[in-house]
């Protein structure tokens, strides 16, 4: 029964204990058209998880453990939550959430937790520098709470199963990592989603209101008479949201994504 309730959708297990366990009830797929990210980096990634998949004999003939460490940085409200979420229905997959600033993780559990990580399941790390800041500010006061540094490097290094392992990790603030952790191997891929551009402003209106292209292109010419130095997505998704029975009055109110606290309502 649980298997036939998961159907379709995405289960998100959160670490317990010693445990991977179901967090929530299973969640419906989200589609990856629903997310509008610039011209080709969806298909770049896409592309490149489907021949990390195939190409399990590769790895396995040269000894290489077989996992791919993804990194998505950039802004907050940007996509790149969304983006795993979509992925991961797109692959069928479930997602493993790994809070590694949770003060009980030691460096042992966390290494037990991601080499047992449930199958066909990416295992996710949000927010990856919060974890060190906490442990540098932690460690001036004299006390070193939850996982180390070298403890996470050791854990990702360790990784190794006879399926395939795919890490995916977010971050604002990719200038605060520690180059150790982007080295290849632990991370392999990174890309930067960025605050809307123009290709994805038009997107984003053209999801909300289907089929309006002439109102889309007047809604770019009032943006850009705003003169914003940027938008985000999920900017850009709260004023459809607003205004989700009109074309019309999300142009006429586009003022309010000048708004500064908007930036910060409509992303978890
Ligand atoms: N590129 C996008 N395409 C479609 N929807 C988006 C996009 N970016 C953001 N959104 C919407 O905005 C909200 C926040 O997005 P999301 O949580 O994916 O952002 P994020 O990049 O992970 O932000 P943070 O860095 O704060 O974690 C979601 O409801 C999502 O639907
Ligand atoms: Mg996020």
């Amino acid at each position: 029964m649980a298997v036939k309730s998961a159907e379709g959708k995405t289960v998100l297990f959160k670490s317990w204990g010693q445990d991977w366990r179901p967090f929530g009830q299973p969640r419906k797929k989200r589609l990856v058209d629903s997310v509008i990210l610039d011209k080709g980096i969806k298909e770049s990634i896409l592309n490149d998880i489907k021949e990390f998949l195939q190409s399990g004999k590769w790895y396995h003939d040269r000894g290489i453990p077989y996992r791919r460490g993804y990194l998505l940085y950039g802004p907050p409200g940007s996509g790149k939550t969304s983006f795993i979420q979509a992925l991961a229905g797109e692959l069928d997959y479930n997602i493993a959430i790994m809070n590694i600033s949770e003060p009980n993780l030691t460096d042992d559990r966390l290494a037990y937790l991601m080499n047992n990580i449930p199958e066909r399941t990416i295992l996710l790390l949000e927010d990856i520098d919060a974890a060190f800041n906490k442990r540098e500010q932690s460690k001036e006061q004299g006390y070193v709470a939850g996982v180390t540094f070298s403890g996470l490097l050791n854990a990702l290094d360790g990784v190794s199963s006879a399926e395939e392992v795919l890490t995916f990790m977010t971050t604002n603030h990719p200038e605060k990592l520690d180059p150790a952790l982007l080295r290849p191997g632990r991370i392999d891929y990174r890309v930067l989603i960025d605050n809307a551009t123009d290709y994805q402003i038009i997107h984003m209106f053209l999801r909300f209101y289907e089929g309006e292209e002439e109102r889309a292109k007047v809604f770019m010419d009032r943006f850009r008479q705003l003169e914003l130095p940027y938008v985000s997505t999920a900017q850009l998704q709260g004023l459809f949201v607003q205004y989700k029975e009109s074309p019309d009055l999300a142009i006429e109110n586009i003022g309010i994504l000048k708004q500064p606290h908007m930036n910060n309502f409509f992303y978890e």
